[in-house]
């Protein structure tokens, strides 16, 4: 008998946007949340609203435009921060304040420096001014698995009288075993008088890798909302990866006897896109999502699979939404072909978004004679990460060789339509095209790591530049792809640059 529903809250956009390197601007957001939606998850946290105006402006938007999900702002236990948090998602369908709060004696004595009466105040006073706002009300005590139960089990009973609907149990170190997990979640069970006004939650880092197994764990005993971020992205080495909870409790339906509404063939395509907007790549062994997730490499493991699919496959590759065939197009292939296999894959694009990608696809088919599912999703990204930069490039021109001094010339045009060109020389002609970019942009920063990979095999393929630049201790990720490695350095250098240049404003012309 299925009678429970295990509440899919995803954190993307928050903790795992807290990831090193993983900055998004408002528009990647936004992507995201819109991605989101269409997997159906059932809540989104988009950001916190009073860290930063720049958070405060993502959850107000995504607040604005994503109705389904429920859309959720992390909140200090601070009543400003509380305000803030209500202000951003004025405009949600479905708004909830999400306020946390240290409550282990490590973190009360050494970082927060108060008792442990002061944080029981501070919770419920802004646990209760939340609830002024809004109905639905989420309390984390944070380091909650290295708090003391007894008084973890008073501080959830006080934030749910003061108002609190969910409460969430954060591993936030990554520190717990699945057991004492299960037996934690039971305790509170027990001594919690209120618990079961309130929904319980869980948060669990992946510091020992077992924060999917101590999610899965909490539904066994009792947890009906699991917080996570695709592809595992989140502090340090990441928070539970949500496409790995979904489909283990899906798969293991049998085990756990919940329900979820999420639809699972979104799942390969969500993780596509926050690998693409933020430059981590998805290693090709990863559970459910990687490349090699549905391959089967031996000749045993083909055999049985070519007699039935069930003697190595626990689930399809169709059910997460892996893209069912590789080659897909050529030189002839037309419109109507071209947008019935971005269907398939999960694009919904409309008319003029078409045609561009009509356009993209014909000049790529000029170069490249078959054009794999791969190669699609190359040039969908590339072209959304363009339609909305400041600065676009028009022209690259490098001339290099054994015996040549590496030497540039790079066009752009500024948000007004102004062309600006120059050229500079360099120790290679990635350096050179930099340089040039430099010259005309004059931006300073600090290039933290250049890498290069090719999307598809053979020496056609399209090259995949992924770039990370520090300026004033922020990391901002570039990524730009490109049949031309020169054109995808540059592209992936002015991408990163735009990113710059939106958070922190555009140099004086
Ligand atoms: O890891 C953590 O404890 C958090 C809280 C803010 C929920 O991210
Ligand atoms: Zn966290």
């Amino acid at each position: 008998m299925r009678d429970d529903k295990v509440i899919i809250f995803d954190t993307t956009l928050r903790d795992g946007e807290q990831a090193a390197g993983a900055a998004m601007t408002l528009e990647e957001k936004l992507e995201i949340a819109k991605q989101l939606e269409r997997l159906k998850v059932d809540v989104i946290e988009a950001g916190f609203a009073a860290s930063s105006p720049g958070d405060f402006l993502a959850v107000s938007t995504i607040a604005k435009e994503i109705r389904t999900p429920t859309i959720a702002s992390l909140s200090h236990a601070s009543l400003p921060a509380v305000d803030k948090a209500a202000e951003a998602l004025k405009e949600a369908r479905n708004p909830r304040i999400h306020v946390f709060l240290s409550s282990s004696d490590i973190h009360i004595m050494h970082q927060l420096r108060k008792s442990r009466e002061e944080v029981m105040d501070m919770a419920v006073a802004a646990v209760a001014r939340a609830k002024t706002y809004y109905d639905d009300i989420e309390f984390s005590p944070m380091d909650a698995t290295r708090t003391e139960p007894e008084y973890l089990y008073t501080l959830l009973e006080a934030a749910i009288d003061a108002g609190a609907t969910t409460v969430n149990i954060p591993d936030t170190v990554g520190y717990i075993i699945p057991e004492e997990f299960g037996q934690l979640l039971v305790n509170i069970q027990e001594n919690v008088p209120n618990i079961a006004k309130a929904i319980i939650s869980v948060h669990c880092h992946n510091d020992l890798g077992l924060s999917v197994s101590n999610s899965l764990a909490a539904v066994k005993y009792g947890a009906r909302q699991i917080e996570g971020c695709i592809n595992g992205l989140g502090e340090r080495a990441g928070n539970a990866s949500l496409e790995e909870v979904i489909m283990g409790l899906v798969t293991r339906e049998d085990f756990f006897n919940i329900n979820l509404g999420i639809d699972t063939s979104q799942l390969y395509r969500t993780s596509r896109l926050v690998s693409d907007i933020t430059g981590f790549s998805v290693q090709p062994n990863k559970a459910i999502v990687g490349q090699n997730a549905f391959r089967h490499a031996s000749g045993i493991h083909q055999d049985g699979v070519l007699k039935d699919r069930s003697t190595y496959e626990i689930m399809s590759p169709e059910s997460v939404g892996v893209p069912s065939s590789t080659l897909v197009l050529g030189k002839l292939s037309g419109r109507a072909g071209l947008r019935s296999r971005l269907e398939e894959l999960g694009y919904d694009l409309n008319q003029d978004d078409l045609n561009k990608a009509f356009e993209d696809f014909k000049n790529l088919a000029d170069k490249k004679r078959e054009i794999t599912d791969r190669d699609l999703e190359a040039l969908i990204s590339d072209r959304r990460r363009v339609d909305v930069e400041l600065y676009k490039l028009e022209h690259v021109q490098v001339s290099c060789g054994d015996h040549e001094i590496p030497t540039a010339t790079v066009r752009l045009t500024n948000p007004e339509g102004v062309t600006l060109t120059d050229a500079a020389t360099g120790t290679g002609p990635v350096d050179a095209v930099y340089v040039a970019i430099n010259r005309i942009l004059g931006v300073p920063n600090t290039l933290k790591e250049f890498s290069i990979g090719s999307i598809t095999e053979g020496t056609d393929s399209i090259g995949d530049v992924t770039i990370r630049i520090e300026s004033n201790g922020r990391i901002y990720t570039g990524r730009g792809s490109s049949t031309d490695i020169m054109v995808a350095s540059a592209k992936a250098y002015l991408n990163a640059l735009n990113k710059l240049m939106s958070i922190e404003g555009t140099p004086i012309q």
